[in-house]
């Protein structure tokens, strides 16, 4: 017997992790996916963040959900999902900044909010697009605290903002889908609160083009059974999904591991395109 969809359960979903026995790893990113040499797969229940009455916070979980209609992706999506090498940045993302800036003020409270030179156009393997990037192939957190540091620095000069100490700074990461629900590979995002020290594991990144040599470190996170993991079911293009990736005030703090995921529930799901773009927010 077929059991019941209890939809506000959410799903089961393989989800990729670091090998519990690997202590470091490095990852030259021509490579884009890590082999199972350094990930493996857990079961695990997947949220749904829009059941009534469980919808996770920025505050409590370290993530939520936000409808933020964007005049860039209303209109120039086309030009959005356009090819382009991945370090480039164009200025169709930077209108997208204009569009979504306001929305990190509002959450943050903050004075000043600065676009992150980091935004990303992500395809999943079935929209064929061989140049692009692909979704997040195992679960992760972008910024340790050093990392943190060097991108204010880099984004207050990128920005043409003098650098300045400041009390506190956030690193916001928002994540747009650019494709019509259901999407293949969605986002999955873990509590904060369930996530330990002892799960995360540094990785270095390498990445060579024609003319930039690019080292970075960020980490990721062995399987623990207590990671409770969340996501959106069928975002759309007016919404997104606003997490913390660092907090200067709470430096230790393993919020927010992120991920894609195989949606195995989906019917005649799309393949997920995605725009995900990253601020600073500035507390003098
Ligand atoms: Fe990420």
């Amino acid at each position: 017997m077929v059991e019941p969809t209890d939809s506000a359960r959410g799903v089961d979903a393989e989800v990729p992790y670091i090998r519990g026995e690997l202590d470091k790893v490095f990852v030259e990113f021509t490579a884009r996916i890590l082999d199972e040499r350094t990930v493996e797969h857990r079961r695990m229940r997947v949220r749904n963040g829009r059941a009534p009455g469980q919808r996770p916070t920025l505050e409590r979980e370290g993530f939520e959900l936000v409808t933020w209609p964007s005049r860039v992706v209303r209109e120039r999506l086309d030009e959005m999902m356009a090819e382009k090498s991945v370090l480039e940045m164009r200025k169709v993302q930077r209108d997208y900044w204009d569009d979504t800036i306001p929305l990190i003020r509002e959450l943050s409270g903050a004075s000043e909010v600065l676009p992150v030179h980091a935004s990303t156009v992500r395809f999943s393997a079935k929209a064929g697009r061989k140049k692009a990037m692909t979704p997040a192939g195992w679960a992760h957190l972008d910024y340790d605290p050093d990392e943190a540091a060097v991108q204010l620095r880099e984004t207050f000069e990128l920005n043409g903002v003098e650098p300045r100490p400041c009390r506190r700074y956030v690193l916001y990461q928002g994540w747009r889908a650019l494709t019509p629900p259901p999407q293949d590979f969605p986002l999955a995002i873990c509590d904060g609160r369930t996530v330990e020290a002892a799960d995360i594991v540094p990785i270095e990144y390498h990445m060579k083009t024609e003319d930039r040599d690019v080292t970075y470190w960020s980490r990721g996170s062995r399987f623990n059974p207590r990671h409770q993991w969340w996501y959106f079911p069928d975002m759309t293009l007016d919404e997104m999904i606003v997490f913390k990736g660092f907090d200067s005030a709470n430096a230790a703090s393993t919020n927010t591991l992120h991920t894609a995921f195989a949606d195995e529930t989906a019917l005649n799901p799309t393949p997920r395109a995605s725009i995900e773009s990253r601020y600073f927010a500035i507390f003098d």
